[in-house]
């Protein structure tokens, strides 16, 4: 059976695993030191090498071989966790055993000491997930486990882990890859599986990825298994991922810098009414955003920065012609804006025509009063603002909420 490539590339050792040096350096040096704690919070984005990490942490450290804290991958222990055969590693996912009882299991469990090799290693994924009552249940537990166990959380969400959890765990912050640091890594994955793609198309799939390795590699994945033997192109991922296109991005940006609303929720239309989602379009569209602000701002180091081909940055530079640094960096602040509030919204794209309706009526504060308040420097400036000159914003005042819907016709009707 085709196992996928991401799971297929799973590190199996701690210097495989990129970008999380810190964290790297430190298990091993405590499974060097037989310093391991008992009780360990693994916290950051998808992908990004929590359960990974794990994994070779229990290997690493119930391996009778050890190699500077790594694990040997050749003795019984690494074998059989290698495997996914390890009765040392206990997997549980908390999304679906989140109960009191769960845990209570598990209190019965660790009692017991391990089988083979010296430690029992749980892990408990998606941690956030276990009800109020699991985590009192588990307290005791993770304070205190028996002798031989260890236990690792991974979450996504630590602002859910109770304080009383924290405080019990070495926490751990795993950070978004970045684009340098995984490009470089896929190349060699790539070339080790016989799939030819461009460093261009490298570059692209690890930006859209935003700092999660799954998503890159199941992208290309994707990709390859569509457009066997052929090499792959940032538009064969744009259409496997169901991109709209540059071009649909450009005509959204100039709608924008001309204040027309009324092309914009055009644009809008078009993109859903062509089965695009509209979350991956509101990435697309950031990362447009971000490819043309480095452009107009670096000029001719923009094709080293981005990777990319000199026809591609001509086509992007054509496409902001007449834009201005300020609306792009305005424009990238409000769309990541949109981008948070959209996670937890049913009617995503209300939301994202607001936000095109908004920026082309300049976006200023309605009330008639402007705030007396000291205006917060920090606030939504990014640093290109700063370097533009441009002047803090005072905070808005509050104002009653709009109407979307009566925005939206209003803007419609006036075409
Ligand atoms: N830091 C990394 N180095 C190398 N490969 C990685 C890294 N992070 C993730 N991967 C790749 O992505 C896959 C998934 O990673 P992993 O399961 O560790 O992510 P995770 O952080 O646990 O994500 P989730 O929060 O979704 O559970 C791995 O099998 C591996 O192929
Ligand atoms: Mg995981
Ligand atoms: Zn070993």
């Amino acid at each position: 059976m085709y196992s996928a490539l991401y799971r297929r590339l799973r590190p199996k050792r701690f210097e495989d695993i990129i970008g999380q040096p810190h964290i790297v350096r430190t298990l091993r040096n405590q499974i060097m030191k037989g310093k391991a704690s008992h009780a360990y919070l693994f916290n950051g984005t998808r992908g990004t090498g929590k359960t990974t990490s794990a994994l070779v942490f229990a290997k690493a450290i119930n391996c009778e071989t050890p190699e500077n804290g790594e694990p040997c991958l050749t003795c019984a222990a690494c074998d059989a966790i290698g495997r996914g055969a390890g009765f040392n590693v206990i997997e549980i996912d908390a999304a679906s055993n989140n109960g009191v009882d769960n845990i209570r299991d598990i209190r019965e469990e660790v009692k017991y000491p391990p089988a083979h090799g010296k430690y029992k290693v749980y892990i408990i994924d998606e941690a956030h997930m276990l009800s109020t009552s699991a985590f009192n249940a588990l307290l005791k537990t993770l304070e205190e486990p028996p002798k031989g166990v260890i236990f690792i959380l991974a979450t996504t969400d630590p602002q859910k882990i109770p304080a009383t959890v924290h405080s019990r765990c070495q926490r751990f912050d795993f950070k978004r890859i970045s684009s340098e640091v995984m490009s470089a890594a896929i190349t060699g994955y790539l070339k080790d599986e016989g799939i030819e793609a461009g460093s261009e198309a490298v570059s692209y799939v690890t930006r859209i990825s935003d700092g999660s390795m799954r998503d890159a590699l199941s992208i290309l994945d994707q990709c390859a298994a569509f457009y066997m033997d052929e090499e792959i192109t940032i538009e064969k991922i744009m259409s496997i991922t169901g991109a709209a296109g540059n071009e649909v991005s450009s005509a959204l940006l100039t709608a924008l810098s001309e204040n027309n609303a009324p092309e914009c929720i055009q644009i809008i239309d078009t993109v859903t009414k062509n089965g695009k989602d509209i979350h991956q379009f509101t990435n697309e569209f950031i990362t447009f955003l971000r490819d043309s602000l480095i452009v107009l701002t670096t000029g001719n180091n923009a094709a080293k920065i981005l990777d990319l081909s000199a026809d591609n940055i001509n086509k992007l530079k054509e496409g902001i012609k007449n834009i201005s640094t300020t609306s792009l960096a305005r424009c990238i602040a409000k769309f990541s804006e949109l981008q948070q509030r959209m996670r937890f919204a049913t009617t995503p794209r209300i939301l994202f025509e607001i936000t095109c309706v908004n920026i082309c009526r300049g976006d200023r504060p309605r009330s008639p009063e402007p705030p007396t308040a000291p205006p917060n420097p920090t606030s939504q400036n990014y640093g290109i603002n700063i370097c533009n000159g441009d002047r803090p914003r005072s905070p808005e005042p509050p104002t009653a909420p709009p109407n979307p819907m009566t925005q939206i016709y209003d803007i419609l009707n006036k075409k």
